[in-house]
């Protein structure tokens, strides 16, 4: 049998005391076994990234995940510090640099935006699946196996506490699933968002 992912959740949320979304998929996962939740902002509130105790850190997991509300169609601006200073020439990419290969990476991202803002015909005219290929195209380029972003829209709509609680522990199940080899990542890979039709994929329909 083989041994349990281990999984590395790079949380990128720069007032954790007013998220409610992203706070609430964290704690859901936080203690976990196989399960590390390493906070930017918490440790890097001068953004001053220690590149080799980063580095360790990607090294010792099997998956690498980040998650972080949606900015500006983008990321927090300390998940762009991190990418530039860890994801180094000759460690990641680059002729010599193989370090990251084989590891599956993905998103986790709330956005306001829901469905509908984020289609082509809706406001905001592209999918959340386009919006992030930088992330997948760098991924590429450090030969992680890449997935769709695991992704809760629509948060401004009132999400209620009752469809909160239900996403806290949708997630905890997928991180669960994924770390017991219990996912055709096959069929994540082709999915519009990692998390459309969850039930099916966890197996529970
Ligand atoms: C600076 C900023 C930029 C934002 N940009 C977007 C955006 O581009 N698209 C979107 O759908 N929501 C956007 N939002 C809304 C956030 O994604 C939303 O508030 C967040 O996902 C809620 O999660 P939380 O409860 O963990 O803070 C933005 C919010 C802020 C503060």
């Amino acid at each position: 049998m083989t041994p349990p992912r281990k999984i590395l959740l790079l949380f990128a949320h720069p007032t954790l005391r007013r998220s409610r979304v992203n706070g609430a998929l964290r704690a859901a996962v936080e203690g976990l076994p196989g399960i590390t939740v390493h906070d930017l902002y918490a440790n890097y509130p001068d953004f001053l990234i220690d590149v080799e105790r980063e580095q360790a850190l990607c090294l010792a997991h099997d998956v690498i995940i980040l998650q972080h509300p949606f900015y500006w169609y983008s990321t927090p601006a300390i998940a762009k510090e991190w990418l530039d200073l860890v994801l180094e020439h000759g460690w990641a990419y680059g002729n010599t640099g193989r370090a990251l290969q084989g590891k599956i990476f993905f998103q986790v991202l709330t956005a306001g935006g829901d469905a509908l803002a984020y289609s082509p015909d809706g406001s905001n005219r592209h999918t959340i699946r386009e919006l992030t290929l930088p992330l997948r195209a760098t991924a590429n380029l450090c030969h992680m196996r890449w997935l769709p972003p695991y992704a809760v829209l629509g948060v401004h709509r009132g999400l209620s506490q009752e469809a909160l609680s239900q996403h806290a522990s949708d997630f905890r199940r997928t991180l669960e699933a994924l770390q017991n080899n219990r996912l055709d990542l096959a069929r994540v890979a082709e999915q519009e968002l990692f998390n459309n039709d969850l039930a099916n994929l966890l197996g529970e329909e």
